[in-house]
Order: C-alpha cells, then structure tokens, then sequence
C-alpha cells in the first residue's frame, strides 16, 4: 500500500515512463504517456562569450513570476509525471538573481524528478552549488568546459575566469565523492580551435573523477561562426575522436563521442525501414519562455506553442503525430540529424541549424559578425 505523497509522486512517474517506453517500442502515434524528459529554457544573461554559443544576444530573460503563473501552471502535471527536468537555456540560469529560488522552486515541487543543468562551472556564489549539492533531489551538472587547461578555456569563453571555474568543479567532484550528489558530466563542444585537447580533456576528467565526459559537434547558428566546423577538418576530428577513445577506455572513465566523418564516396544517409528510430519524439518536450514547443535542440521549425494550446493538444497534436509518423519511418528530420543518424555527419547540412529567419535576424547577424570581444 502506498504511504506517503511522495511513494504515489514515485509511482505514478514510474507508470508513466513505463507507458512511455512501450508506447515508442509500439512506434504509437497517439501516446496516453506523456514525455519522460521536459527540457525548460530559462534564459539567463550570460557571463562568458563563447565563440561557438548559439545564444545570440537579444533573447529575453526569465522571468520566475511569469513562468509560475504561466506556461508553469500549464507544465506541472507534465512535470510532476516526468523522470528528468532539463534546466537550460541561453545564458547562465545559476548566475540569475532568482537562481536560489528557481532550485527551491523545483526541489520542494518536483523532489522526486531528476534535475540536469548545464553551466560553465563560473559562478563564485558559493551558496548555489551548495543547494544543488546538499539538496535532497538528484542533481546531473554539465559542465560545459570545451577545455581543461587555462589558455584554450580562456580562447573559447572569451574570458579569464578559469581559475574560479577549477575551484567550483574540484568542489563539486569532492562533494559528489563525499555525499553522490550532484553527478557529474564534462561537456566539450569540438570546434576547430579547440579538438586537439580533447584527449587531455578526457584524462583531466578521469583524474577528477566524473560520472562521464561528453563531446560533441559544434552546429554552426551565424553565418559568420562557420570555419569553426570540423566539416572543414575531418580527418582531424576523426583522429581525435580515436585518441580520445583510447584515453577513455585506459583510464576506465565513461566517455560519450560523436561519430566519426566517413569521407567521400560513403552512401549516402539511409532513409525508411530503421528498426531503432530516433526516441526523441516520444521521450521528449522542449519549451521555450514564450510557450514554444521544439521536438529537440537540433529540430527546424515547429509550430506548436503553449500559448494557443494545452500540453495535451499539441503532444498528440497533428505536428506531434506527423513526426513520430516519419521517425518510424527513419524519414524526416532523422536524415539530417547530427546526433542519431552517424551517415547524416558527412553532409553539411546536418552541421548547421537552419530555424526559420525573418529579416531582422540576418540584419542582427550582421551586427554581430561586426561586434568586437
Ligand atoms: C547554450 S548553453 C547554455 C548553458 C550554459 N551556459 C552552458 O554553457 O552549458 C547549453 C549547451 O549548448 C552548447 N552549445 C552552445 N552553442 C553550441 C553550438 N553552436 N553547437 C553545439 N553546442 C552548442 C553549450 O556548450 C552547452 O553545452
Ligand atoms: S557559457 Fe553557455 S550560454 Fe554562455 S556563451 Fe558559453 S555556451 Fe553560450
């Protein structure tokens, strides 16, 4: 028998991931689950400027009021269900004001749900990371570093706060062997620049004891950040995904590496018939502070928001139903993807991400390929 709020919280998140693995097993258009992960953009004014970052520099920032008595109200029986809560966004959430409050906010409603946040590990409040490593809830940092050493980090951020960044991140790892809270992930976004430290980069995070280091591709946002895509170097990307493979399983730590570039004359990305279709559409929401509903990070445009509609009418909405449809099928948007279709990696097009542009936003890329550091 179930004895308290929190064992029938537990239980009813529990009913409904299994539903929501079946019903992707199923390849079901119409889901009675609803998604297992929620990724919240709560964006932040930003202390770094890293070379690679898709943020742009006039979106708006979070406000707590506003999301407590808007699209908040509107996600909590999706989030009370969920079994992780993604809190990222453009900028630094943990360098807002109301940061201490926005992981009360979420510990004391959503205890049971597991928490991710992505930063850049700079924040010299002491205070925020103790909340999230003291906390009773179960916190994942990514800790979005691209480089372990001073000068490469300080090429990437654009900024001289590597020392403070080292302090907060050998902190966390001793909290994490000390208490098993927050877990613990090293994010690198491989660009030109900075690929061949990745091999360190992966030795630097076995010698702190991480849960896993993750690297990724850079995705080219503005026209003018294009020379920073390994689509430029291939056989460089690939020899340090190698080397960085080999670090990894000497050292014994947990490593998660795109794949590799196949060079010309490989086949062209497969399309139908996949018997593994990408789980994003089933498994997954993101909302933007606006209401905006996006199937994934790397997905075009999509035209669901929060603000016409409740959760419900857009997840087995016709814009929902359409993709999952073409997902198990292995068409659609899975011919392009950078991250679950390895054939995908040879074409351009899967390095760049093309939302759609109005006018002002090729003006404002304007601006921008003009600004100074
Ligand atoms: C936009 S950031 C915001 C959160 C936080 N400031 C951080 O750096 O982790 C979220 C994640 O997106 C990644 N990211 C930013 N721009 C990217 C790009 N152009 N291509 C691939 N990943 C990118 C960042 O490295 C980070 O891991
Ligand atoms: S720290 Fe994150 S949001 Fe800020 S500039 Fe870097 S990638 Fe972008």
């Amino acid at each position: 028998m179930l004895k308290t709020d929190d064992d029938q919280l537990k239980a009813a998140q529990a009913e409904n991931t299994r539903l929501n693995i079946q019903e992707y097993l199923d390849r079901r258009e119409l889901l009675a689950s609803t998604p297992q992960r929620l990724f919240l953009q709560v964006n932040a004014p930003c202390n770094a400027d890293c070379l690679f970052c898709s943020k742009g520099y006039d979106y708006p920032v979070f406000d707590f009021a506003d999301y407590e008595s808007g699209i908040g109200r509107k996600l909590e029986p999706v989030l009370t269900r969920a079994r992780e809560v993604v809190l990222s966004g453009s900028g630094e959430l943990l360098g807002l004001p109301e940061a201490e409050r926005l992981l009360g906010y979420f510990n004391e409603r959503f205890p049971h749900v597991d928490k991710f946040i992505a930063t850049n590990a700079s924040h010299p409040n002491r205070r925020v990371w103790e909340l999230i490593a003291e906390s009773g809830s179960r916190y994942t940092l990514q800790l979005s570093l691209h480089s372990s050493d001073a000068a490469s980090h300080g090429l990437m951020t654009r900024r001289g706060f590597h020392d403070q960044v080292m302090e907060n991140v050998r902190y966390l790892a001793a909290q994490r062997r000390k208490g098993g809270n927050p877990a613990l992930n090293l994010m690198f976004i491989m660009t030109t620049l900075n690929v061949e430290k990745l091999p360190d980069f992966v030795r630097f995070g076995a010698e702190l004891g991480v849960d896993r280091i993750q690297a990724g591709y850079f995705y080219v946002y503005e026209a003018q950040q294009k020379f920073l895509s390994l689509f430029f170097k291939q056989d460089l990307a690939n020899r340090m995904i190698d080397e960085a493979r080999t670090v990894a399983e000497n050292l014994g730590v947990k490593v998660d590496l795109p794949p590799k570039f196949r060079g010309p004359g490989a086949a062209a990305p497969a399309a139908g018939g996949s018997s593994d279709p990408c789980p994003e559409p089933w498994h997954q929401a993101m909302v933007n502070p606006g209401g905006r509903i996006l199937p994934c990070d790397v997905y075009g445009d999509f035209p669901e928001s929060l603000a016409e509609k409740d959760f419900d009418a857009i997840w087995n909405g016709p814009a929902y139903r359409e993709l999952r449809r073409k997902a198990a099928a292995g068409q659609g948007c899975f011919l392009t993807c950078p991250r679950q279709n390895p054939a995908a990696i040879d074409r351009w097009e899967s390095h760049v991400i093309r939302r759609h542009k109005e006018d002002r936003l090729i003006l404002k890329e304007y601006h921008e390929a003009m600004r100074r550091p």
